[in-house]
């Protein structure tokens, strides 16, 4: 799955301008592996534009609940408006927003109740990278955010190094290869029902950089920051993934 996630980006014009090229260009046999967070003001008109296609459509954020919380929006109203999935976790929400494993646990529960998908964004910062402690930081922050939580088949995780997103800078593929191998096994020794995740990798991905990473086996696809505000560019990278998940 590829996943645009267009932050605190986008306005009516540009979004008009975005759909038209999308629908005109995206391949048909892909389309329904393709997923859109535009900003949660922004999820009707897409909805509206993108109606008669499978792209997915989702939300980049929910609350752990619903009611007297000004300025929230909870899983139940995301899916009323139509949302199929939510990213959960992202590492700006982790970082701006000081959300937590805990907090998180409760989001991931709201949104199966919702019956919205969640995906998990897990990663480490560069300093514990430096220091080695990436695998026991993914695995907190997986085993703190699913314990006890019967997850679903369709359960997703995005691996996101902090150090990555935004900055042009990328962990090689073959170490992110490892790095979601270990991903599937946390994951599934979590699960009751023995469920392996989809992972996906996030950080800078870019038209020159992706094929490399959608090569590696264990690497499910991509949530795309940067590079998804452009259509051409994000649809480029769409392109080399259709193509090697079809070849
Ligand atoms: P980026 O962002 O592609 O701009 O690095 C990815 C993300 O934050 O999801």
């Amino acid at each position: 799955m590829i996943i645009a996630n267009w932050k605190a980006n986008g306005d009516i014009l540009s979004n008009l301008k975005w759909c038209k090229f999308f629908i005109e260009n995206c391949p048909k046999e892909i389309i329904s592996n393709i997923g859109i967070t535009p900003s949660s003001l922004h999820i009707g008109q897409i909805k509206d534009l993108l109606e008669s296609f499978e792209v997915k459509i989702g939300i980049q954020d929910i609350d752990s609940d619903g009611g007297p919380r000004t300025g929230s929006i909870s899983g139940e109203m995301a899916a009323d408006i139509g949302c199929d999935f939510t990213l959960i976790g992202h590492s700006e929400r982790r970082t701006l927003f000081k959300e937590r494993n805990e907090l998180l646990k409760q989001k991931i529960e709201s949104a199966y109740q919702a019956n919205l998908q969640p995906i998990l964004c897990i990663g480490e910062t560069l300093e514990e990278n430096k220091q080695g402690k990436t695998m026991d930081i993914l695995k907190s922050q997986i085993e703190e955010a699913i314990s006890n939580i019967t997850i679903k088949e369709d359960f997703i995780v995005a691996y996101e190094p902090v150090w990555a997103i935004g900055t042009g800078i990328t962990p090689k593929a073959k170490d992110i290869n490892v790095i979601h191998e270990f991903i599937k096994d946390v994951v599934q020794s979590q699960s009751s029902d023995n469920e392996v995740p989809l992972v996906l990798y996030g950080g800078s991905i870019n038209e020159s950089n992706s094929e490399d990473f959608f090569t590696q086996i264990n690497i499910d696809g991509g949530l795309i920051g940067g590079a998804s505000l452009d259509a051409e560019e994000f649809l480029k990278i769409v392109n080399i993934y259709s193509r090697l998940i079809t070849q």
